[in-house]
């Protein structure tokens, strides 16, 4: 039986360990081509994990060049482009007064100009691919008001918004390219684990059988990442999909 992504070229930002990586080999597993990409030479190790069908390219997205570069590069190698992940991302705390503007600047650059570069240079290989999907990793930041994460929060907004005015763009110029954006909340990966600590997380990782308690771990992630990324999704587009077991509707609940 044929994969759910089956002959689809793939390309995911900070793929070398958690989300991203995770979002690679389910959907190489479902007959996808993936690229992975991150500032991590690790990727090339995460790439060769996963299988032939996958490799790793340095791209480092806060460079406008290097995204150019890479969309050459993945057009020179597959000859197309279906799917975009824009998954790279990092976290530091610091509330609104102990936020510097190097803090700030730092949580813009990676994701929303990281985010803006990969939409921006991949439209045109996957227009002319026939369309495809842009995924873009937001977050319940987006959403609710997290008071240690100003800069993350904003950087998540600025994608949510974004992904909104790509989606509209996409379609009126008949390009056949969805962009939605994904809002898990905390997973179970290095990123959380250095933001949270190891024993925090392996209690919230205790499954007593109730999805609403444990922990999110990355494949509950790259599940939602393979239906966006497949045809089954055609008619998504400009949405924003929690992935938060209900914690930013519940009251009293932290995310
Ligand atoms: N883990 C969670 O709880 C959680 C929740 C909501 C949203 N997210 C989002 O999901 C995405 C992945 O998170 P994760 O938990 O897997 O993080 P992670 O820290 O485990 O992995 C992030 C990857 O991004 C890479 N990266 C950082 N800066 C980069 C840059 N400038 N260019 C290219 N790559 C870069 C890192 O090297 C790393 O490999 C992020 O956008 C994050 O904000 C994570």
């Amino acid at each position: 039986m044929p994969g759910r992504v089956e002959g689809k070229v793939c390309l995911i930002t900070g793929a070398a360990v958690g989300l991203g990586y995770a979002d690679a080999k389910l959907l190489h597993e479902q007959g996808a081509t993936v690229v992975l990409t991150d500032v991590d030479p690790e990727g090339e190790k995460s790439a060769k994990s996963i299988g032939e069908r996958a490799s790793f390219m340095h791209l480092d997205v806060t460079s406008e060049t290097e995204w150019i570069e890479t969309i050459d590069a993945v057009e020179e190698q597959h000859g197309r482009l279906d799917v975009l992940v824009n998954n790279a991302g990092l976290v530091k705390g610091a509330d609104i007064e102990a936020c510097t503007a190097e803090l700030w600047r730092l949580h813009m650059s990676v994701m929303a100009d990281g985010t803006f570069f990969g939409c921006k240079h991949a439209i045109p290989l996957m227009a002319a691919s026939g369309g495809g999907s842009i995924i873009n990793m937001a977050s319940t930041a987006s959403t609710v008001g997290i008071a240690g994460l100003p800069a993350y929060s904003a950087a998540k907004g600025a994608i949510t918004s974004l992904t909104r005015s790509v989606a509209v763009h996409c379609l009126d110029k008949g390009y056949e390219i969805r962009c939605n954006s994904v809002h898990p909340t905390n997973t179970d990966t290095p990123m959380l684990r250095g933001a949270i600590g190891d024993e925090a997380i392996e209690r919230g990782s205790l499954d007593d059988g109730t999805p609403l308690t444990r922990t999110s771990r990355p494949i509950d992630v790259a599940n939602l990442i393979l239906y966006l990324a497949s045809d089954e999704s055609l008619m998504a587009t400009g949405a924003a999909f929690a992935l938060d077991r209900g914690v930013t509707i519940m009251e009293g609940v932290s995310p």
